[in-house]
């Protein structure tokens, strides 16, 4: 199991109030599948997703990582998986605006002993690998925000980690670019990614396997995409419009002045 997660808090402490972003997890995630996060704001997805990056550690519960306790280690052993396990992705993409692609794509492998030597190389893999070979010494003020994204994406990729966790990643694109972001998601994942990707558009949580709703810090509900019936209702809808848009383009028969009847013009 490479997520295993079981009755998993968090409570913030504001002052002497007390949030509790997430009241009581249970979340499995194998090797290789592609799911979605979904919930209305505040619900806890990010909290989550923090976690799961082992950016932030829960106040109860457990978190094993690849048969790792995540919830038992402290900040330097988690700076350690994190560096090694996770690739991260933000909404905001979270770039050096000083440093070209390359260099953002460097810089997880400044810390990694194992990587440095290669680290440039390998940067450009990554980079050729989110199809950016030709804007490596672009900074990212001289790119679209699908390439910022996509040199995200390649930084969250070059240590090769065993999850990929996206929190909004095409929240901030237009739905042309989301598409070209989503592509290369499905790309990654049948090379072999593990995949969590939070998101409020069904649109896009249609291209994961699974969909897991959060509400109020708890799993509301947990289905194999096809069978959840909120993004089953979705569907109908979109197809439903689709058809609509279908029947008032075409063209009516008697209005077909510009097309002349079979034969008269032959
Ligand atoms: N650092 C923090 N300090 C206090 N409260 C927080 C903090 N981060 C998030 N929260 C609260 O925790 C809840 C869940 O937030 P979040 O995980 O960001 O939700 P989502 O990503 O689903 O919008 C919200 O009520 C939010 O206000
Ligand atoms: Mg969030």
């Amino acid at each position: 199991m490479t997520i295993h997660i079981r009755q998993l808090t968090k409570t913030y402490k504001l002052g002497v109030e007390r949030v509790h972003a997430l009241a009581g997890v249970d979340l499995d995630i194998t090797q290789n599948e592609f799911v979605a996060i979904m919930g209305a704001s505040g619900s806890g997805k990010s909290t989550l997703m923090h976690i799961l990056g082992c950016l932030d550690r829960p106040t109860t519960g457990s978190y094993d990582l690849n048969n790792k306790p995540m919830h038992k280690m402290g900040s330097a052993g988690l700076a350690r998986v994190r560096n090694e396990e996770i690739g991260f992705i933000f909404q905001s993409f979270e770039l050096l605006n000083r440093a070209s692609a390359l260099k953002n794509v460097m810089l997880p492998m400044i810390y990694s002993r194992k990587h440095w030597l290669t680290a440039r190389s390998r940067a450009k893999r990554a980079l050729e690998r989110v199809n950016l070979a030709d804007r490596i010494g672009h900074k990212p003020n001289q790119l679209s925000g699908g390439q910022r994204q996509r040199v995200a994406i390649a930084r969250a990729l070059v240590n090769e980690p065993s999850i990929l966790l996206a929190d909004e990643p095409t929240g901030n694109l237009d739905s042309t670019t989301t598409n070209e972001i989503i592509d290369l998601f499905k790309q990654l994942h049948d090379e072999g990614q593990t995949i969590v990707i939070v998101t409020h558009e069904e649109e896009v949580a249609s291209h994961a396997q699974r969909i897991v709703r959060l509400r109020d810090g708890i799993v509301e509900s947990d289905h194999p995409t096809a069978e959840d019936p909120i993004h089953r209702r979705w569907l109908a809808g979109a197809a439903a419009a689709a058809q609509e848009a279908a029947d008032n383009t075409e063209p009516r028969p008697s209005q077909g002045h510009d097309t002349p009847a079979t034969g008269a013009s032959a």
